[in-house]
């Protein structure tokens, strides 16, 4: 809904993956001056529609829609970005069918990169419902030993020096600092920030944390379209368990 740049960057990213792999994708572009009921109308058809597999609403809506209204609008068995509070609860128990593309792209990275995560200490900074929270939860499901930090967290320097796995997720530009960060740890930088008009840096500082990491994703290039090659997992997914309805 409306006219977000940045979603309209995102929006035009997953319709070219769709493209690319063969998956048919419909984009309703609704004006800012869309109501939340209109909205939540077309979710529910796209819901009883059996030719759709997978919906999803970019975020953010605007002001006068309830985002939270939205989500749990989405039917669980087409919820392609795994936001609405069931398939939540199933990443908490780890029995689930759509994993958070973000934080599912993390795990592929580092699942493809022959990194075992099982016993290594492992710190999050971020607590978002969008990446911290089920970042933390999939990486303890591998055995991973978890810390969660966030902006009231004090020390976070000695926190973030401890870890083996470390995944920025804060949104701040170059917030992590190679003297941050412990040397030969693995370095995942979640943030996309707009610093000048072309400019895009992660949440961590790419200069000064390259030579102390084993191991560093870069912005942009890293996380980014790992997250739209999750999208398109979760919605072959989705395609499989609504083929059985
Ligand atoms: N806005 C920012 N990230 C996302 C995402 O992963 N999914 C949706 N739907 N909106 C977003």
């Amino acid at each position: 809904m409306g006219e977000d740049p940045a979603s309209q960057v995102y929006v035009r990213n997953k319709k070219l993956a769709c493209e690319y792999i063969g998956i048919n994708s419909f984009e309703y572009l609704l004006p800012e001056s869309t109501t939340q009921k209109e909205l939540i109308e077309l979710i529910e058809k796209l819901n009883n529609d059996d030719t759709v597999s997978g919906i999803l609403c970019q975020l953010p809506v605007p002001e006068h829609i309830n985002e939270e209204a939205v989500i749990n609008a989405i039917d669980p068995k087409k919820d392609v970005d795994a936001f609405h509070p069931v398939n939540v609860g199933r990443i908490m128990t780890g029995n689930y069918d759509f994993v958070p593309c973000t934080p599912a792209g993390v795990m592929e990275l580092i699942n493809e990169s022959g990194i075992d995560v099982s016993g290594k200490e492992c710190v999050v900074v971020g607590r978002s419902n969008i990446v911290g929270k089920p970042m933390s939860m999939l990486l303890l499901h591998k055995n991973g030993t978890v810390t969660i930090c966030h902006s009231k967290t004090q020390n976070l320097a000695e926190k973030t020096r401890n870890a083996d796995i470390l995944v920025a997720a804060v949104g701040i530009a170059n917030f992590i600092k190679g003297d941050m960060i412990k040397p030969g740890a693995v370095v995942i930088d979640v943030g996309i920030n707009r610093i000048a008009p072309k400019v895009l840096v992660g949440d961590v500082e790419f200069e000064s944390a390259k030579d102390v990491a084993a191991a560093i994703t870069p912005v942009p290039g890293g996380v980014g379209p790992m997250t739209v090659a999750m999208l398109m997992k979760n919605t072959l997914k989705a395609a499989e368990i609504n083929k059985t309805k």
